[in-house]
């Protein structure tokens, strides 16, 4: 069951989504080499208690940290902890933050000073890639579509589209129906409605599309080793088509 949402109801959802844009924002402007994953995690969850929110994902499913921070190769849920980044790494922050019984839920992957081009072009591509599904979130269209346009841009750019991670409904719950797959048919997959709140969350690789989960049994990375970027927002469907609520 897909659970629509009231505009008060997107109120909120806006207004948590609006501290993990803050979180995201802030550790683009601190990160640099030397500095730790858990570095990150500890301005990120000192930010939301300041705030007044709640970090979503301690304890999601037992997860540890506030943030996720998946370097290069790793393409989502790394885990912060004492690995200092260096330059040239590429980190993917994903962040959730539970205000007022509403979750906001968004990601960006960031260089660490300065990164070769082709990681700034995954980056670009992979961001580009989510504003393309953002654009589909419409009265009247389906989830499908969203994935169709994610996959052909990230194609024709020569990148391939993570298949074993989806986006996401999100609301009370960071995971609701449905699920948002970024890849697709056109007018596949249910009905798109004013109301619905939707985590899209393009993950992009460099080589292949396949994935493994290392033995910490979260952090995914991918199967060639090759470098993938993720951006994520949180975007709810209005009668003036998509709101990006995870923007300042
Ligand atoms: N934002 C991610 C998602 O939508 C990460 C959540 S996993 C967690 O699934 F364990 F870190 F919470
Ligand atoms: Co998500």
């Amino acid at each position: 069951m897909i659970v629509l949402k009231s505009p008060d109801e997107i109120e909120k959802i806006a207004k948590a989504a609006k501290i993990v844009a803050e979180v995201l924002l802030q550790l683009k402007e601190v990160v640099s080499p030397g500095m730790t994953t858990d570095d990150l995690n500890r301005i990120a969850a000192e930010h939301i208690r300041l705030r007044g929110g709640i970090p979503t994902f301690i304890g999601y499913r037992g997860y540890p940290k506030a943030i996720c921070t998946s370097v290069n190769e790793e393409v989502v849920h790394g885990i912060p902890g004492p690995r200092e980044l260096k330059e040239g790494d590429i980190v993917g922050i994903d962040c959730g933050v539970t205000l007022d019984e509403y979750v906001g839920d968004a990601a960006m992957t960031m260089g660490v000073g300065q990164v070769s081009e082709s990681a700034v072009r995954l980056m670009q591509t992979t961001q580009e890639a989510l504003m393309r599904g953002i654009d589909c979130v419409v009265d009247g269209a389906r989830i499908g579509d969203i994935g169709y346009a994610v996959q052909s841009y990230a194609e024709a750019k020569g990148y391939s589209v993570v298949r074993d991670f989806v986006g996401h409904g999100i609301g009370r719950q960071m995971h609701e129906e449905p699920q948002v797959p970024n890849f697709g048919l056109k007018g596949c997959g249910p009905r798109i409605r004013v109301g619905m709140v939707l985590a899209i969350e393009p993950m992009l690789n460099e080589g292949t599309h396949e994935v493994s989960v290392l033995k910490d049994k979260w952090t995914v990375v991918t199967k060639d080793k090759k470098l993938s970027a993720h951006f994520e927002h949180t975007i709810a469907c209005t009668q003036d088509g998509p709101r990006i609520l995870s923007v300042l």
